[in-house]
């Protein structure tokens, strides 16, 4: 990994090598499996879940592309290997490069400052200068893999320099890049010392793509701003050694395979599944849910805070239950520990003062859940609350939707999630307004079985008609027809 050192300036002087076989190549932060080891102790690669993987595994299979990633350690290269029906690259990463690329400028720097400064971004010249080296690595990768005249398609925060560094080497690819996070307004991006460097790495693709009209509003006038570029519509014109371009920027609303997950919803062992929880919880009469990477963004202390006071108020009636999900993530960021410190301490609190002898108010559980046992949990809850204060779309809002196929449950969303933008029929909060919430939770928990169809049904036909197969086709054709 001597490339490491380079420079993004550098990345442009080095010769390309020579062209590779795949016509379509996505790049992206994260592999679409996980490195296990088998009870031989030989690794095995396992299919991973999460959103960005969800979004994208059947449009690879269709279309018989590469996926180069990252497997989420600290660890050598590997592949180009072939697992769970995919041809993936595994790139490697040192334990300083962890340190300074993925948790620092990734998940220090951009994360918080993409998600309206939540948590306070940190600006280290090390972590940037990690992060240029890394996006030049996975440049490379792309380049080796990519036929010519292939279509890459970069993904998500951690990458936004791989656009131009593969341009100015590879004219002849057309790449697209899709931003799963929010796009900050111009005075928050504005922080971000690298600023113009971030917007020029990303205009050295064809087309941009982000979850909500606004983030792409948000990134043409940082393009104005951070590098005094001129736009019309969603249109920036570019001028690069290859010749004058024209760059768009739209809103391409990430989806779930709708239709896979209902059907593993309807499966008899999942139905099964989703009443034993309801069993093993003593029967609630309502069953309030939340589903959520353990992030500051996702709104969990907010939400812990309404059902505490509703609680104390008694307004929520007898034998009610939230069960709580926060998988595991990000964990050796500091902003991380601390908000899981205060999640347990509250969740403790909450208990201490609500439970009976079996019976406690908060089931939380710091764990991670494969599919199914996701479906029923959907299937098992009567109310489900995301309640982000920032979320580029929040995936688990559709996944609910989709398994409740009874047309029965409500949705409690917050305004600032993708999601509410196309989810009309769940209870819109703002999730800093604790006694807005807490109406909402409580209108939801009490919602007549003839609203909930009306309100579900009406979601349901969005998240199906607008699922990620949608999602990916669309955003390729736009890219397809950018013109050469
Ligand atoms: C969000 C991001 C993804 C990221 C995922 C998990 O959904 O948009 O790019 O992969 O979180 O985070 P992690 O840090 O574990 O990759």
């Amino acid at each position: 990994m001597s490339s490491m050192a380079k420079t993004a300036d550098d990345a442009e002087r080095e010769r390309p090598g020579p062209p590779g076989q795949h016509s379509f190549v996505v790049v992206a932060s994260r592999l679409p499996v996980d490195r296990i080891e088998n009870p031989e102790g030989e690794p095995e690669w396992r299919p991973s879940p999460g959103g960005l993987v969800t979004a994208l595994e059947p449009v690879m299979r269709e279309a018989e592309g590469v996926w180069i990633g990252w497997s989420g350690d600290a660890g050598p290269a590997a592949g180009p290997f072939r697992a769970n029906g995919l041809d993936l690259v595994g790139m490697g990463l040192s334990a300083d490069l962890v340190r300074d690329y993925y948790e620092g400028f990734c998940n220090a720097t951009l994360w918080p400052l993409y998600h309206d400064v939540i948590a306070p971004p940190q600006f280290h010249r090390r972590w940037w200068d990690a992060y240029v080296a890394v996006n030049w690595y996975f440049a490379q990768a792309a380049m080796a893999q990519a036929a010519p005249g292939a279509t890459v398609w970069v993904h998500d925060y951690q990458l936004q320099l791989v656009p131009r560094m593969v341009r100015s080497q590879r004219s002849d690819v057309r790449i697209g890049f899709f931003n799963h996070i929010p796009f900050p307004a111009y005075e928050i991006f504005a922080q971000l010392p690298w600023r113009r460097q971030v917007v020029e790495g990303l205009l050295g693709a064809d087309l941009l793509g982000f979850q909500r009209r606004a983030d792409a509003g948000n990134f043409l006038r940082a393009c104005r701003r951070a590098t005094g570029r001129r736009t019309r519509g969603p249109a920036v014109r570019v001028t690069d050694p290859a010749g004058t371009r024209e760059v768009r920027a739209a809103a391409f609303p990430i989806s779930i395979d709708s239709a896979a997950l209902e059907e593993i919803a309807r499966r008899e062992d999942v139905r099964k599944r989703a009443a034993e929880i309801r069993l093993a919880l003593d029967q609630p009469a309502t069953l309030l849910l939340g589903i959520d990477r353990l992030d500051y963004t996702k709104g969990i202390l907010h939400r812990l805070k309404a059902y505490g006071e509703l609680l104390n108020e008694g307004r929520l009636g007898p034998r009610v239950v939230l069960v709580q999900v926060a998988s595991p993530s990000r964990e050796r960021v500091e902003a991380y520990q601390a908000l899981r410190d205060d999640v347990e301490l509250t969740v403790s609190r909450i208990n201490g003062d609500h439970a009976e002898v079996g019976s406690p108010p908060v089931h939380y559980l710091h764990q991670s859940y494969p599919r199914e046992e996701m479906a029923a949990l959907y299937l098992s809850a009567d109310v489900m609350l995301v309640t982000p204060l920032r979320d580029g779309m929040n995936l688990v809002a559709k996944e609910y939707v989709a398994c409740r196929y009874h047309e029965d449950g409500a949705l409690v969303l917050s305004e600032f999630t993708g999601a509410a933008d196309e989810l009309a029929g769940a209870f819109l909060v703002n999730p800093h307004d604790i006694e807005g919430l807490k109406d909402a939770i409580v209108r939801a928990a009490t919602i007549s079985p003839g609203e909930a169809r009306r309100r579900m049904r009406a979601m349901r036909r969005r998240v199906r008609e607008h699922d990620v197969a949608h999602w990916a086709a669309t955003f390729l054709d736009a890219l397809g027809r950018t013109p050469r």
